[in-house]
């Protein structure tokens, strides 16, 4: 059942969901479909019947792209066509035994998407890695948040993952766990950027065995390298040692100054905890968890002075050039990136505090790695809390966070890979398929991705060459091919290979446009322009992001849509089109667009998470759903507009990162009566509570978990709703509405005079 599921859903099996299912051969023809040909593939996309043999996969010996089920076979002469290069290959011996009535498991049609166990260098599994780095300088209440979070966390690895922890506050201090009576401390001063030498000569691992890196499979005792079996140990072996030291633990003593900030040297403290993990560990999956409770104002990586008087810096402050302390702290976590990138290890950073913390600055090192970001108020919150369980948890709910994964992607010959957006990094392999115009991570066939789990998504940008013919027999392949090719390390140890061959057909010259038209998928093309317009955003400093969505939007509209030139009220679209323009409007108003109504580290984090999530998640993040529940009807979707606030109605929105519990004023008041307690009012009990159990429903199964918000009409926290809704009726139109409903004051136009605009400017005669 489940695996009718996974084909029902629009990502399929494969994960893969395209802006255009049929593709334009040529660059011209291409340049006119106005949305860039991409797909979104999620790697390791769950999918409970996956095959995973045991057996080292079939490559071509031309191109090496593996045996997959668009692959031609002739079983008598055991010979099989590769679709990519058109090489003909012959089955080796021991598959001799083939025939149309017994197929490998590779060539079933239905497996598309199918898994290798491999080897494992060295015979064995390789043992996950945490390294837990935890702020000291926090309310004590804050701290014991922070550490009880980290002993229920240890509490859950398996016996053979290794942990290791440091804690920092003015100092870092980097805690010996080899002893279990008496604990060592190795302390670094925080005030100084120290190279990776000095870090290892400090912490006794700069002598000759240090020196040497480990490659490749690591054992779980580590060989020679005294560093494992001193910092770095089994959970079984240290968990009491743990415990006591974080028990005895206590917030950073170094006397604060009325007026400043805490002295916190977060920067040197990743910088020791990437040294150590890369002099111990290095090619081993590992991941680098910091806990972060204030903002850097010590050391390398600072993002403000101990000044209190002194902001943090805003988005007002990094676009008028007023942020002195950015581009330095950033280019430090740049060039912290390449080096955990080097060693295949990964930055996951969760920060709670009330102010930010510099997730702006880190973002490079999170992203690059594949790291984990949780953001929240409160180490004590459940946006923390459940988020923090849920990236250790086993079972059903695990993320399945896996290490050391690397993406090839091969594709049929007229097509060119600008690049990723997403959470990897470019490995910088040269060849014919990579094309010279590059969107995010690109140069490359081949990706970094040091961390990645069961929900990464990223989204691929393609170029079509037109070179004429494909076929060495003068045929034009009427299909496409691309296949992705994942290995990576499992949450078990094994290292695995994903293959995912996909299929799509090329348009063919003359046709007209309704085959493309067909192949247009809405929701996908959406998403691929929030994240490319949020990528613009980052790159571009003058880049006008509302201007480039409303042009291109203009232009489809134009191209795709029916009407007499100059006459708006002719205007209309095809369904295949018909939502983009709502996605559109949401979009403008979205926090990836109107960044100044939020900290640099909310949209740092908001766009994190944009650029890895699924079509579907992302989605939310852009359009929000919106829930109407009354008496005496059931539960319904409602319009994501003001109009949709009634007295007697409850609203749940659901805006991916915030879930917002809304009730109407005579349902607040009702409440506020205390008549659901009352035995005569049982029906109004159970409206009260139904929108709750929808929203943990939602909370259960995302992450990071949202923020709950519970309001009433006309109350503070009104505003999570209000600022996602359609302000049909505003000031200067408030008479229409009906009774009951909400005004928002604003100047934003309206869906209906957005469309307006739009019709009128797409019939235009230029
Ligand atoms: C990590 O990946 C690299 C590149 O794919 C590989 O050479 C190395 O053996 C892997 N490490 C482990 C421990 O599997
Ligand atoms: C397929 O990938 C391999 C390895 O990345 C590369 O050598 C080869 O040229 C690619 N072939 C095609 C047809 O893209
Ligand atoms: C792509 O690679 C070429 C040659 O290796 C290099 O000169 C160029 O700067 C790279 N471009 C980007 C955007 O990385
Ligand atoms: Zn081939």
């Amino acid at each position: 059942m489940a695996t009718e599921m996974a084909q029902t859903e629009p990502e399929g099996i494969d994960g893969v969901r395209m802006t255009w299912n049929s593709w334009p051969r040529t660059k011209v023809e291409a340049s006119k479909c106005i949305i860039p040909i991409a797909s979104s593939i999620q790697l390791l996309r769950p999918f409970p019947d996956l095959p995973t043999l045991p057996y080292a996969p079939l490559r071509c010996k031309t191109c090496s792209s593996i045996l997959n089920p668009f692959c031609r076979v002739d079983f008598q002469a055991l010979i099989w066509i590769c679709p990519f290069c058109f090489q003909r290959n012959h089955f080796p011996q021991h598959y001799s035994g083939i025939s149309e009535t017994n197929v490998p498991a590779e060539l079933y049609p239905q497996f598309t998407t199918i898994q290798y166990a491999i080897q494992n260098p060295g015979g064995h599994n390789s043992p996950p890695v945490y390294l837990f780095v935890l702020d000291t300088c926090m309310l004590d209440e804050e701290l014991e948040f922070a550490k009880s979070a980290l002993k229920r966390v240890i509490g859950l690895l398996p016996d053979y993952a290794m942990v290791g922890f440091i804690s920092y506050g003015t100092q870092v201090q980097v805690h010996e766990l080899g002893f279990s009576d008496m604990s060592k401390v190795f302390v670094f001063q925080g005030s100084k950027d120290l190279s990776k030498d000095q870090v290892l000569d400090q912490l006794g691992l700069g002598s000759i065995s240090g020196r040497k890196v480990v490659g490749g499979g690591v054992g779980v005792n580590g060989g020679p390298n005294h560093g494992l079996t001193r910092f770095l140990l089994p959970a079984s072996e240290c968990e009491y040692t743990l415990d006591s030291l974080l028990d005895e633990l206590s917030t950073d003593q170094w006397p604060l100054t009325p007026g400043n900030r805490a002295s916190r040297c977060t920067g040197v403290a990743l910088s020791v905890a990437t040294g150590l993990l890369g002099a111990c560990l290095a090619g081993a999956g590992a991941r680098i968890v910091a806990l972060v409770g204030g903002p850097c104002t010590e050391g390398p990586g600072a993002i403000v002075s101990k000044d209190l008087s002194e902001p943090v810096r805003s988005h007002k402050d990094l676009h008028k050039d007023a942020a002195p302390f950015f581009k330095k702290a950033v280019h430090f976590y740049e060039e912290l990136a390449k080096q955990l990138v080097s060693h295949g290890h990964i930055l996951d950073v969760f920060a709670s505090a009330l102010d930010q913390v510099g997730v702006a600055e880190m973002k490079i090192a999170i992203e690059k790695t594949g790291g984990q970001v949780v953001l929240a108020e409160s180490f004590g919150h459940s946006v923390f809390k459940d988020s923090f369980k849920r990236v250790f948890e086993v079972g059903e709910q695990s993320l399945g966070l896996c290490f050391n994964a690397t993406l090839e992607i091969n594709c049929s010959k007229d097509i060119k890979i600008q690049g990723i957006i997403g959470p990897c990094t470019s490995l910088e392999k040269k060849g014919p398929a990579v094309s010279s115009t590059v969107t995010g991570e690109g140069n490359t066939t081949a990706w970094k991705l040091c961390g990645l789990d069961k929900n990464t998504c990223l989204t691929v940008f393609y170029d079509v060459s037109s070179s004429e013919k494909s076929d060495p027999s003068g045929n034009i392949n009427p299909q496409l091919y691309i296949q992705f090719l994942t290995s990576y390390q499992s949450p078990d140890g094994q290292t695995k290979l994903r293959v995912t061959t996909i299929t799509r057909r090329w348009l063919d010259a003359g046709v007209g446009t309704e085959d493309l038209v067909q192949g247009f998928d809405q929701e996908a093309a959406a998403v691929v322009m929030a994240r490319l317009a949020s990528y613009k955003m980052e790159l571009e400093e003058d880049f006008d992001p509302t201007r480039w969505l409303d042009r291109n939007l203009i232009r489809l509209c134009s191209k795709f849509g029916e009407y007499r030139k100059d006459d708006p009220a002719s205007f209309t679209l095809n369904p295949c089109f018909s939502l983009l323009p709502q996605f559109m409007f949401h979009l403008r108003r979205s926090q990836f667009l109107q960044v100044f109504n939020n900290s640099p580290d909310e949209t740092a984090y908001f766009r994190m998470l944009l650029y890895r999530e699924s079509i579907s998640n992302a989605v939310v993040m852009i359009q929000p759903t919106l829930m109407a529940f009354s008496f005496n009807t059931l539960p319904s979707p409602a319009l994501l507009d003001v109009a949709s606030i009634a007295a007697d109605r409850i609203l749940l929105l659901d805006s991916y990162f915030s879930v917002v519990i809304f009730h109407g004023m005579t349902i607040a008041q009702w409440r506020n009566l205390g008549y659901q307690n009352q035995p005569e009012h049982q029906a109004f009990a159970h409206l009260l509570q139904v929108p709750h159990d929808e929203a943990q429903a939602l909370i259960q199964e995302r992450f990071p978990v949202p923020r709950l918000v519970v309001c009433d009409q006309h109350g503070s926290q009104a505003r999570f709703l209000l600022a996602k809704l359609n302000p049909s009726a505003t000031y200067n139109n408030a008479n229409d509405m009906a009774a009951g409903s909400d005004v928002i004051f604003t100047d934003d136009v309206s869906l209906q005079v957005f469309f307006q605009h739009l019709q009128r400017l797409a019939v235009q005669s230029s």
